[in-house]
């Protein structure tokens, strides 16, 4: 009996299995609008047995995106294009969840395949990004202009309209991203946030703005569904963000609604040296899920069943989340119940004479 293929609940949702399509960029949108890429990656992940799926890094203002070709969720525009996409998903048998994300100071940049570092400037039709304190990522970033408490407050604002549109369109889960040096994950580094005022210096005021954008997200997702945070547990540079602030954070997290810790590390600093190897980061998800008593999914370099398997059993984390194993295979989790030997998730019934094993089809009836 595999845990990774038994259901999960959390409120008054139950998950399938424990097999998360991790948030994964796909810079193919225009104006924030998702289209038939977004619903053939994202549907491809819920044919090949996700138990939850969860679209990519989604901007909840225009400046918040990461490059021109994020998706958004600012417009009631963008709301009929992403609920195309969950009914797919719901159809399915899987669940779907949506990332929202502010990039903060690492906005505005080229896509990954262009092979250029660093920001589009605004002469070349990017902007310039904003963020806690006046202090770019890497030289080849714009410094970004520092935010004051009244543009704070209207990005909370942001937060909650995205949240209710993706109510609308359909999604089960929310996931806030406080990871990978976007702005929430700014205001928690002392890296990147150098402020004097009630959102800077201190540990309480670094974590205000993630607080109050849970709060808030929470106050309007529906008490029966679940909301995810995602962090980053260290920042892996000296004086940076560090595991037991991750677990403290976590605490209040609980107290404020949160359901689980999505548990991922680093982005704040290029100076970063991360040990990476299989499951690298499930220690800190063990960490934040055994100090705080917060459920946790864990994600990084897993790409076994029986090792996803083990974390689970452990009790290192409930959920494990899959980015690039599940690119290179979509029915990763359909071939993990294979391995783990059960038969707990079932091919859709469209494939499902064609793929049994135990009955294979006869060569006769392949001449349809
Ligand atoms: C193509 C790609 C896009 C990504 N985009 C996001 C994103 O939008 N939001 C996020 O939190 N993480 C993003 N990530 C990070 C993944 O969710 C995941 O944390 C990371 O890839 C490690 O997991 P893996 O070893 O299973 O790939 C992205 C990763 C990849 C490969």
């Amino acid at each position: 009996m595999s845990l990774l293929l038994e259901p999960y609940t959390l409120r008054q949702l139950t998950l399938p299995n424990r097999i998360v399509v991790s948030p994964m960029c796909q810079y193919s949108s225009v104006d924030g609008l998702a289209n038939d890429w977004h619903l053939v990656h994202l549907g491809s992940r819920a044919v090949g047995g996700a138990g939850l799926v969860i679209t990519e890094a989604v901007a909840v203002t225009a400046e918040g995106r990461i490059t021109a070709q994020d998706l958004g969720l600012w417009d009631d525009a963008q709301i009929p294009p992403l609920q195309r996409i969950t009914r797919f998903i719901v159809a399915q048998g899987s669940v779907p969840g949506i990332q929202l994300a502010h990039a903060g100071r690492k906005a505005s940049t080229h896509r990954p395949w262009i092979g250029k570092h660093g920001s589009v400037k605004p002469e070349d039709g990017g902007w310039v990004p904003v963020g806690p304190s006046k202090i770019a990522f890497d030289p080849q970033h714009t410094t970004p202009s520092e935010l004051n408490e009244s543009q704070i407050r209207d990005i909370i604002d942001d937060f909650v309209a995205a949240a209710k549109r993706a109510l609308v369109a359909g999604f089960k889960v929310v996931e806030i991203h406080a990871a990978h040096g976007y702005l929430l994950h700014q205001f928690l580094s002392p890296l990147s946030n150098q402020r004097r005022d009630s959102y800077g210096s201190c540990f309480e005021n670094r974590i205000r703005l993630t607080l109050q954008v849970t709060e808030a997200v929470r106050e309007v997702w529906p008490e029966s569904l679940p909301l995810f945070v995602r962090v980053s547990a260290t920042d892996w540079v000296e004086d940076g963000w560090n595991p037991d602030e991750t677990v403290e954070l976590a605490k209040r997290l609980k107290t404020l609604g949160a359901d689980l810790i999505d548990v991922s590390s680093g982005g704040t600093s290029m100076h970063a040296e991360i040990p990476t190897g299989p499951g690298y980061q499930t220690r800190f998800a063990e960490k934040v899920r055994k100090e705080s008593g917060i459920a946790t999914g864990t994600v990084g370099m897993i790409t076994e069943p029986a090792q996803a398997e083990h974390i689970l059993r452990t009790g290192q984390a409930d959920l494990i989340f899959l980015a690039r194993e599940l690119l290179r295979d979509p029915y990763w989790p359909l071939h993990a119940d294979d391995d783990l030997g059960g038969n707990k998730a079932t091919w859709p019934a469209q494939y499902q004479r064609a793929t049994s094993r135990e009955q294979p089809i006869h060569e006769s009836d392949l001449r349809d």
